[in-house]
């Protein structure tokens, strides 16, 4: 498989992928999640800058990028190169862990485990493993099994076609329901990794039995959901496929009472910055903010009621910040 580019079009394309790799060995393999952090931040200061980075002086001032982490820019520039990079690439067992946390709902600690004490070197030994079944949670099975066609993007146009038929199958079961495809799709990508649905219906007593009527049609009625990981009354998250010449794919579907709806809207439509930056301006003018609600903060401490919601354009005034469209929240 060739190297995949996650950031295509950037002029400094290079230099942040090595970076994130660097990222992911210290998340993977030396377990030091704020070295991986501090990688992240560093790459996605350095995403931003918008022309080629040639010397030093290109990376002056930008945020997030510390002592260590400059002097391997350095490296980088002068010789191409990062020692670091080629040291760890070198490394098989790292990259072997690597490999495992490929699998959905493999972390860090259980590769170590699959690497150090089964000795397990690559995904096909993972799967050609006598005691693969007892070694891997249901969860994880499903992601071994899906492992190459999760990794697949799904184009906006199959996105557009799953959104059809849920839309249709579940508005179906009741005109009172709604379902709307939010994530990176809702925010206008070009190609996402998930499908994640929405679904509210305006009478709360229904709530509870209605996820799993939902997922009973999808599963049974148009075998368009092929897998169940979890299920619960508000939350199912499961694979999917649009019809068999296609991948399967991710599928979360939440539920939420109405007056929760439009918080969860904001929340999962994202982007994660956005949502970070909303919850740091709510906390400043006095306001709790997440996907349940927007609660006013008083003096001692104590939470209001949830405050009144019926758009999210009421969130972004509750806030005193200009509305954002969905396509406008790549932050
Ligand atoms: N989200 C979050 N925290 C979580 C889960 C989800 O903030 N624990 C929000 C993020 O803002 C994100 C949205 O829910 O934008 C959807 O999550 P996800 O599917 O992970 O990201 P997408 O933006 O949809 O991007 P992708 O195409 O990679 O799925
Ligand atoms: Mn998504």
């Amino acid at each position: 498989m060739a190297t995949k580019r996650k950031v295509p079009d950037n002029p400094n394309s290079e230099l942040i992928d090595f970076l994130n790799e660097l990222g992911e060995y210290e998340k993977n393999v030396s377990r030091q999640i704020h070295k991986y952090n501090a990688y992240r931040k560093a790459a996605g200061s350095i995403a931003k800058v918008g022309h080629r980075i040639e010397t030093m002086k290109d990376i002056k001032g930008l945020e997030g990028i510390g002592k260590k982490i400059e002097a391997k820019i350095e490296q980088y520039l002068s010789t191409g190169k990062i020692k670091k990079l080629e040291t760890n690439r070198g490394d098989e067992t790292g990259a072997a862990i690597n490999q495992m946390t490929r699998v959905m709902g493999i972390g860090p600690a259980h590769a170590n485990k699959l690497v150090h004490q089964e000795k397990i070197k690559t995904i096909d030994e993972l799967r050609a493993h006598p005691k693969r079944d007892q070694l891997l949670t249901k969860t994880q099975q499903l992601g071994l099994k899906y492992l190459e066609e999760f990794e697949q993007k799904i184009p906006r146009d199959e996105m557009t076609q799953m959104e059809t038929i849920l839309v249709r199958e579940i508005t179906a079961i009741d005109d009172q329901l709604k379902a709307e495809i939010v994530g990176s799709y809702r925010r206008g990508a070009k190609a996402s990794s998930d499908i994640d649905v929405l679904v509210t219906h305006s009478s709360a007593t229904k709530l509870p039995s209605l996820l799993h009527k939902i997922v009973d049609i999808l599963t049974k009625k148009v075998q368009f959901v092929t897998d169940t990981i979890s299920i619960g009354d508000s939350k199912f998250m499961g694979v999917c496929q649009l019809d068999s010449s296609k991948l399967h794919r991710r599928i979360d579907i939440r539920v939420f009472p109405n007056e929760q709806y439009h918080c969860a809207l904001l929340y999962f439509t994202g982007n994660d910055q956005l949502n970070r930056h909303m919850r740091i301006v709510a906390q400043e003018q006095g306001y709790k903010l997440n996907e349940y609600s927007i609660q006013k903060v008083g003096t001692t401490g104590v939470l209001s009621k949830p405050l009144p919601v019926t758009s999210e354009q009421d969130i972004f005034d509750y806030l005193q910040m200009d509305y954002k469209e969905p396509n406008q929240r790549n932050m």
